[in-house]
């Protein structure tokens, strides 16, 4: 049948990831990798991951890309392809200094549109376009341009977790790790912070500046609930609870520690406690755990559907196809990035990796 032919060798371009195998070649590609996470993925699942690596890791070199990745990507993907990994703001850094042509964001559009505003004239990759964001959905331009006319003369701050329409419209962005930091900077009594409420309230609590908070949050960190951390403690004595500042304020008064997920991780790696919580996305006690396996982690597990929209999978077919692009109007993105780049001529804050 002529069709048929045509058929299979569409299906087969539109799959990339149908013609790969386990060979013995793979195998010695990925031994290292293998090592390192065998306490995280058992060998029936690195079958599948092993060749999706090995072509993943060869291919950036043809297509001179980087691969960014967030702390809430899964094992095979932070331990396995990543040229870096990092929160929010070690991601907007890394993809303004990078020299590669092609930057693939393992993160959520957000994070995407931080590197391409950076960096308009390299191609930036989102392997799959909806991986959103509560807290990114829950405001728009023409809110911020509202709340101006409301408030008229207080600056405002976007946290990073928001759309390119937004930053354009505000003063400066910030991210879990310098939120204080960048709100002091202003130098005002009062400030808009936007769009997380919780992350406002913590900032509230660190400074005298007053805030004045849009109505987000996250919908992994507002499910945690103080009497679950007071559970954590009754149930392992001596073990320390860390958490993100997404968190509601009587989860975080629990917490030993507060701070961005990288922050989160260094704490860890400081301070090698015996056994820790990390009240944050379920991804990153595993990542963190393949680095200390001497600590003992308790893994509550909070998964964020929109970072797990990105897969090995998903990864190949974007360095196979150089889609899906992160596309912006260059004048939206000239206004935006006034904002990121006063974020980024301020500092991580105190303790915060
Ligand atoms: P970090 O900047 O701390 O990595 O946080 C990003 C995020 O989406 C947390 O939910
Ligand atoms: Fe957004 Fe929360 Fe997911 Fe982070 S964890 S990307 S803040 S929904």
């Amino acid at each position: 049948m002529p069709g048929t032919p045509a058929r299979d060798t569409l299906s087969a371009m539109s799959d990339p990831t149908t013609a790969l195998e386990f060979t013995p070649a793979v195998e010695a590609a990925t031994a290292a990798i293998r090592e390192r996470l065998k306490d995280v993925i058992p060998d029936v699942e690195w079958a599948i991951h092993a060749p999706l690596i090995a072509r993943i890791n060869e291919l950036k070199q043809e297509r001179n890309a980087t691969l960014v990745v967030h702390n809430y990507q899964t094992p095979e993907i932070f331990h396995g392809v990543a040229d870096y990994t990092g929160d929010s703001l070690g991601m907007a850094r890394y993809g303004a200094d990078t020299d590669a042509d092609v930057i693939v964001v393992c993160g959520v559009r957000f994070m995407a549109e931080t590197a391409k505003i950076l960096s308009p004239d390299k191609t930036v990759l989102l392997p799959d376009m909806e991986a959103g964001c509560s807290l990114a959905a829950s405001i728009t331009g023409e809110d911020v341009r509202r709340l101006r006319e409301q408030y008229p003369g207080v600056p405002v701050v976007a946290y990073v977790n928001t759309y390119a329409d937004v930053r354009a419209e505000v003063d400066i962005c910030c991210t879990s790790a310098n939120a204080v930091q960048v709100v002091e900077s202003l130098n005002a009594d009062r400030v808009i912070f936007l769009p997380d409420r919780y992350l406002g309230r913590y900032v509230e609590t660190q400074t005298d500046v007053e805030l004045i908070n849009w109505d987000g949050a996250c919908e992994v960190h507002e499910r945690f609930t103080a009497d679950e951390l007071r559970g954590y403690r009754a149930d392992f004595p001596g073990i320390e609870v860390i958490a993100h500042p997404e968190c509601p304020p009587d989860v975080l008064e629990e917490a030993d520690f507060v701070g961005s997920t990288s922050g989160m991780i260094r704490y860890v790696g400081e301070r090698r406690p015996e056994k820790v919580v990390m009240i944050t996305e379920c991804s990153m006690s595993d990542n963190v755990a393949v680095e200390y396996p001497d600590v003992d982690f308790v893994r509550p597990c909070n998964l964020c559907p929109h970072m797990k929209r990105i897969s090995l999978p998903k990864i190949l077919r974007s360095l196979e196809t150089l889609s899906p692009e992160v596309e912006l109007d260059p004048e939206l993105g000239r206004r935006a990035r006034r904002s990121l780049d006063r974020m980024l001529a301020i500092g991580r804050g105190p303790g915060q990796g």
